[in-house]
């Protein structure tokens, strides 16, 4: 497979529903071969990996700045969101997408309906509709990769939700963990859903201390990364 099999915005032909164990829903990926999470539920990795394990144990500050590689569906943006306002936190998002999915396919997740948080649907359409935008005091990037990300940027929080190595390895190598640790602020994490030993390795030797911490549900354990 070659970037050239992948449309620029991912329709029905790239992509199709798949709803999961806790009954909300995700995408599989048909250029990939892969769902954009986990089978057994993926709002329940996606709260258990990067809001429990990643946004909630960041120190607390304000504004907070999360930045996640793989942009997605935006389920893990959504939820950081629904953190933010709950919180009465400002909240600095910055999304890296390579493949955008088309508004339709995101009108069809309605993950706002699923998170029973229907009267913000407007944000949702929006993270995926518009490249930038602040509401309140949610500041929304999305970038499609490293370039457009300022070198001076620095992130509390970092979602690590590329596809499995299996699937994308190039997504996993060294220089990627080098890079997103010089962006890691002091004290700040990045998590992901692999437990993978040579991911692990790959982001000690990049300067984060790592702890494997349980999984969500289906997975028994998952990363999370330091920069202490
Ligand atoms: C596991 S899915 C992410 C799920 C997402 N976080 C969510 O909440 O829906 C992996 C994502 O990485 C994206 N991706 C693939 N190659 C990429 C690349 N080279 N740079 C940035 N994103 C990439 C895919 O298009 C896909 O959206």
């Amino acid at each position: 497979m070659t970037n050239h099999d992948i449309s620029p915005t991912l329709g029905w032909d790239d992509v199709y529903i798949v709803t999961t164990r806790d009954g909300s829903d995700t995408l599989f990926s048909r250029a990939h071969a892969a769902t954009y999470h986990s089978v057994f539920g993926a709002v329940a990795e996606s709260k258990h990996v990067f809001i429990q394990h990643g946004l909630s144990t960041v120190p607390p500050r304000t504004p907070v700045a999360i930045l996640e590689f793989g942009f997605g569906t935006g389920l893990n943006a959504f939820l950081a969101y629904l953190f933010a306002i709950n919180h009465d936190l400002e909240m600095r998002y910055t999304g890296i997408e390579a493949y955008p999915i088309d508004l339709q396919v995101a009108r069809q997740l309605d993950y706002p309906q699923y998170l029973a948080f229907p009267e913000e649907r407007d944000i949702f359409h929006r993270m995926h509709s518009e490249t930038s935008f602040t509401y309140g005091t949610f500041h929304f990037c999305k970038v499609n990769d490293f370039a457009g990300i300022s070198m001076d940027d620095r992130f509390d929080c970092i979602f690590f939700d590329a596809f499995a190595p299996g699937a994308q390895p190039e997504l996993w190598e060294q220089s990627i963990f080098d890079q997103l640790f010089s962006m890691t602020t002091v004290g700040g994490c990045l998590v992901t859903y692999c437990a993978q030993g040579e991911a692990r390795r790959r982001m000690e030797r990049a300067g984060y201390k790592v702890e494997r911490i349980p999984g969500p549900p289906g997975k028994r354990e998952m990363l999370r990364a330091v920069r202490v």
